[in-house]
């Protein structure tokens, strides 16, 4: 990671001078959840991508600061709404702000950050921007609530589920790279191959993500484990036991998902790693990161665009 953020260590040191800036408010309680989150840090990946993107076609510019720092306070809104939702008390290696805080303070803080990141679009003044912003904001809150409405119903498709990750992940590392390039001033052809990048990008890692909540090291990751679970979330490495499972392990994945509990999670994942759903679930992520790799074709050769490539790589390999 260090490697990869080199190529924009000043861009990315503004970045993060921005976001602080622009987490000031005269009410207390915003400044003190806001800070919460922010200062537990995070990968700061999607920012990352708006910066390699405009550095790799050719420069980054105090827009793309910005745009940077307005899909990371998306990002971390999104965050502080999806903790509540999915009850979990985990985060960044802290307590989550509803665990600390509560919910209330969570979620009107997470549309605090939402609102602000509108504010600084329309600094923007790129009409262009504003709507393809708008649009992904609205389809992530659509998958957020598509996802709620699948959790606890075994029967979810794979197709459903590829929906679901595809709004409430992948839409927002496609808008870091399409509007970079976009404040870059580039053609349609080579803003929509960088936006195929970034879905194919999101998908991969929402995959990783996914698997991670049942093989991952909460000490590593800052999250728990099980959480998807206990939200009765339908992701693919429990897709793919329903399918491949013997009955009984069909039987105890199938409960757990209509029952929302973790009470037999052990079980679970015994059953998981048997049916080579974690395997499976890794080969889809792959396929996905070969997509996004390919879409970076369109770049010319440079020292971002091997960044972008081991951002790439790392989205499969990351452990947390
Ligand atoms: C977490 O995103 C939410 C998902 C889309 C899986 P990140 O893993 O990028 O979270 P931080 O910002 O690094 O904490
Ligand atoms: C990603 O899904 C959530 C959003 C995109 C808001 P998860 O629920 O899997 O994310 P984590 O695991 O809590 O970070
Ligand atoms: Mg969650
Ligand atoms: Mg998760």
């Amino acid at each position: 990671m260090q490697h990869i953020r080199a190529t924009v260590a000043k861009e990315f040191e503004l970045v993060n001078q921005l976001i602080i800036d622009q987490l000031h408010s005269n009410v207390d309680m915003v400044e003190n959840v806001g800070h919460y989150i922010v200062d537990a840090g995070g990968k700061r990946l999607r920012p990352l991508l708006v910066l390699l993107t405009a550095a790799a076609l050719g420069r980054c510019e105090d827009r793309h600061i910005t745009l940077a720092a307005i899909i990371e306070f998306i990002h971390t809104a999104t965050l502080l709404h999806d903790d509540v939702v999915d009850l979990s008390t985990l985060r960044r290696g802290r307590p989550t702000a509803n665990a600390e805080f509560g919910n209330a303070p969570s979620v009107l803080v997470g549309d605090f950050l939402y609102t602000r990141a509108f504010q600084l679009m329309v600094q923007l003044a790129d009409m262009d921007i504003l709507d393809h912003m708008a649009q992904t904001t609205n389809t992530i809150a659509e998958g957020e609530v598509l996802q709620l409405t699948r959790a606890g119903d075994p029967n979810t498709t794979e197709a459903q589920y590829l929906d679901v990750i595809t709004r409430k992940t992948a839409i927002l590392f496609a808008a870091a790279c399409y509007g970079a390039a976009t404040l870059s001033g580039q053609d349609e052809q080579t803003r929509n191959a960088l936006r195929e990048f970034g879905l194919n990008l999101g998908m991969a890692f929402q995959m990783i993500d996914d698997a991670l909540d049942y093989d991952g090291d909460p000490a590593t990751m800052g999250k728990n484990v099980g959480d998807d679970l206990m939200e009765g979330k339908v992701t693919l490495p429990l897709i793919h036991t329903l399918r491949e499972g013997n009955a009984a392990e069909q039987a105890t994945v199938r409960e757990a998902i209509i029952s929302k509990s973790t009470d037999n999670i052990e079980q679970i994942i015994t059953a998981i790693k048997r049916c080579g759903a974690l395997e499976y679930t890794r080969a889809q992520a792959r396929r996905y990161r070969d997509l996004a790799l390919e879409n970076l074709s369109v770049l010319p050769e440079s020292e971002a665009r091997d960044a972008l490539i081991s951002v790439t790589e790392l989205a499969i390999n990351r452990e947390h």
